[in-house]
């Protein structure tokens, strides 16, 4: 069993602050509604450029820290659930931009699970010695995706990328990846294909009518209830079953790097599991749910500021539209 080892991090977020009280000036919500129930204090907006170039940003970031160029990188894994084209992949769109066209190109989306799908992937690559240093890149621009004349969604999500090189190492790392697309209309952003075909007709009957395939088109549209059950179930079961393959006891484990969807899911879920609420980072406060690179953002956060210390058991784990979960545990 190969490991991973980070031989740097990036990040990026947006100058764009868009606090809770900007919300209330167009929106009938409040600071006092939004911060007990969530955690959120402010997000990130991109407001004038695409989403990878945030991703570019992170990445570039994580190839200084690494003092590496992008030469040497022989493949892009990027997650991102709210992409700037539905082709080309993200991952072209980023090499491009940072010049490493050593690099085979791949995308992944299982939306906010999507860091540890990637690492995962970026994981067996490695261990095939196929690849040797691999760049793992999230980026989202969940503004996109979002109705904001819908309180009840819109002010959960900003924009922000986060970004690591990676290589094998003969350290540990257990991870498993589990999805119910049985639950998928508890979460979901449906393609708005403006096609002219004239043989076309609507699709509603394909779906049963279960949803509104038309009004709402192109934004993300949730139970929320639905998604903080099952999130803080999926959550338990993903840590406890990484842990279990590692042998470690949960108390083993020195940080938590959870996704960042809600302050509440978060604390629900490290109390069902018996982990130390200082042993678990949270950046929500500042950030929102940046979906898939809430989890590379905070670990960035966290190499920089030296928290980060070899031989550390660090837990990433995350749930996310599909309905996806996910968790890895490895020796850092
Ligand atoms: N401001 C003010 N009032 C709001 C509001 C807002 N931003 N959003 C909803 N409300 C209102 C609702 O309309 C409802 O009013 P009503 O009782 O008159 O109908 C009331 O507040 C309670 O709404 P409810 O949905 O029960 O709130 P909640 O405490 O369950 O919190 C979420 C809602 C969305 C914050 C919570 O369910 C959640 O975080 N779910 C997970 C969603 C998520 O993270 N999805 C992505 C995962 S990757």
């Amino acid at each position: 069993m190969f490991g991973i080892e980070f031989i740097g991090t990036g990040s990026y977020v947006p100058e764009f602050v868009a606090d809770n009280n900007k919300f209330s000036e167009f929106l009938d919500t409040s600071d006092e509604w939004i911060t007990p129930r969530t955690g959120i204090k402010e997000r990130r907006i991109l407001t004038d450029k695409p989403n990878y170039y945030m991703g570019v940003k992170a990445a570039e970031a994580a190839l200084e820290n690494a003092k590496l160029d992008a030469k040497d990188i022989d493949l892009i894994i990027v997650s991102s659930c709210s992409p700037d084209f539905f082709y080309p992949c993200m991952a072209c769109l980023i090499q491009k931009d940072i010049g490493a066209e050593n690099a085979a190109c791949i995308d992944v989306n299982s939306a906010c699970t999507g860091f540890i799908t990637a690492l995962d992937v970026a994981q067996k690559y490695l261990a095939t010695d196929h690849y040797k240093t691999i760049l793992v890149v999230a980026t989202e621009k969940l503004s996109a995706q979002q109705d904001y004349t819908d309180r009840s969604m819109c002010i959960l999500f900003g924009d922000a990328a986060g970004a690591a090189v990676v290589r094998r190492s003969d350290k540990e790392f257990y991870s498993m990846l589990g999805a119910s697309g049985d639950d998928f209309e508890a979460l979901y952003c449906k393609i708005n294909y403006q096609s002219n075909c004239p043989f076309f007709e609507d699709d509603a009957p394909f779906y049963n009518n279960r949803f509104d395939t038309h009004a709402k088109k192109n934004y993300l549209q949730s139970d929320g209830h639905a998604v903080y059950k099952f999130a803080v179930n999926a959550m338990n079961k993903a840590v406890r079953n990484v842990a279990e393959q590692s042998g470690w006891n949960i108390e083993d484990i020195d940080l938590v790097i959870p996704h960042q969807a809600n302050l509440r899911i978060i604390k629900k879920a490290t109390e069902m599991l018996g982990v130390d609420p200082d042993k678990v980072y949270t950046n929500i406060q500042r950030l929102g749910n940046v979906s898939s690179a809430c989890i590379p953002v905070a670990l960035d956060e966290l190499n920089r500021a030296g928290r980060l210390h070899k031989g550390m058991k660090i837990c990433f784990v995350g749930f996310g539209a599909g309905l996806t979960y996910g968790a890895i545990i490895m020796e850092f």
